[in-house]
């Protein structure tokens, strides 16, 4: 069976090279599995995109589309006409997408226009805000797939209410877990402390921060950045900057100090830092799973999470980006400490992902 895995943003890197990790071991196994990879070139900087390839063993791309920088209608449809001819060129069984991102959807659009199936990792989640281009990018993409492997149970409840299961006959739900849990489980040994970052440990913030809704208001972003500033006065922030995020600041004339901004960092380095810090202040959605996998409470710069389950339990709370409630927020926060509450699968969703599309192709 060919699988043809379409990707293109940096949290894409990390969960195909997960299952591109289970792939090899089932072909260790002796089922015929071919995997052929697609970079779409959304994410280009070496530190966006090289270095996770370089670092996280996970296969080269076999084609890289180098469709990047420029805006998102533009972007997505260039990337739908070249993987299209991609997927003719191959003809897999299944297109594997993950996540949101354009790359998801064009990767979605192109296969549907072929007819061959699309499975679709992270499915189910909604933000319920359609001003959110990943919003608009999962539900489309959700609409047109035949295998949806949902993280969490709330993601099946979510599908289920959009009628998935009843009329959308032929597409079938699964409860895989979440493999950015199987990723962070397996990469949390290969951690590394960034180099020439002077912090001390267990004491600091980690702050990410890359969402167009809080960088392209440059009220909404000067707000935010007001409120990180005063937390820094009291403790250490880390910053690693966005591309996206750097050009607005530097657009916006905003000054950072005393927060301590570097450059985007890898998996690796970014898996130390969860690891090491006291608190995470995050506007990106891994992260604030990831904040919980290593026992992190998280403050979330949106004012709506697609990880409900994460602020039921109150290891995460939405924070907005009004600098007084970011503030009372963070110098407020009651946290939960049962952090046996939730298990995102338990870092068997890779097993399940791949058991499934074997079962489904009959690549025994
Ligand atoms: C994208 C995803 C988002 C995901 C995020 C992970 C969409 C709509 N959004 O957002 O869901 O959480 O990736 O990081 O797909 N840029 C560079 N160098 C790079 C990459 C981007 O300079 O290596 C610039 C782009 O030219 C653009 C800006 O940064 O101006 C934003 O990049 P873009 O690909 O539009 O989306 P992200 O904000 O990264």
């Amino acid at each position: 069976m060919k699988i043809v895995t379409i990707l293109g943003a940096r949290p894409q890197f990390i969960k195909a090279g997960t299952i591109s990790r289970e792939i090899e071991r089932c072909r260790e196994l002796g089922h015929a599995l071919d995997e052929v990879i697609v970079h779409t070139g959304q994410h280009y900087d070496a530190n966006m995109s090289g270095v996770f390839f370089d670092e996280l063993q996970i296969p080269r791309p076999d084609h890289h589309l180098g469709i990047g920088g420029m805006s998102h209608g533009e972007m997505t449809g260039q990337m739908i006409g070249r993987i299209a001819e991609v997927l003719s060129a191959e003809r897999p069984e299944w297109v594997l997408v993950y996540g949101d991102t354009n790359s998801t959807l064009a990767g979605a659009i192109a296969a549907s226009k072929m007819l061959i199936p699309i499975a679709h990792v992270e499915a189910g989640l909604r933000s319920f805000n359609m001003s959110m281009p990943e919003e608009v990018n999962r539900i489309l993409t959700d609409r047109i797939s035949s295998l949806l492997f949902c993280p969490t149970p709330n993601a099946v409840v979510n599908l289920r209410k959009e009628g998935f299961g009843n009329w959308k006959s032929g597409a079938r739900l699964l409860l895989s877990g979440d493999v950015m849990l199987d990723g962070a489980t397996f990469y949390k040994q290969l951690a590394k402390r960034p180099l020439d970052l002077h912090v001390d440990e267990h004491e600091f913030v980690l702050c990410t921060l890359h969402r167009a809704e809080n960088t392209d208001d440059p009220k909404r972003l000067s707000g935010i950045v007001n409120a990180l500033k005063e937390i820094a006065r009291h403790r250490a922030v880390v910053l690693p900057l966005h591309p996206r995020t750097r050009k607005a600041i530097c657009d916006a004339r905003l000054d950072l100090a005393p927060i301590v901004a570097i450059e985007p960092i890898g998996y690796l380095s970014m898996i130390w830092l969860l690891d090491n810090c006291r608190l995470v202040v995050t506007d990106s959605g891994g992260l604030q799973k990831e904040a919980f996998f290593f026992r992190k409470p998280c403050l979330t710069l949106r004012d709506e999470t697609e990880w409900v389950e994460l602020v039921d339990y109150r290891f995460n709370v939405l924070a907005g980006a009004d600098p007084d409630h970011i503030l009372q927020s963070y110098f407020g926060f009651q946290f939960a400490l049962n952090w046996e509450a939730l298990d995102y699968g338990g870092g068997k969703a890779s097993e399940r992902i791949v058991g499934a599309l074997i079962t489904s192709s009959g690549a025994t």
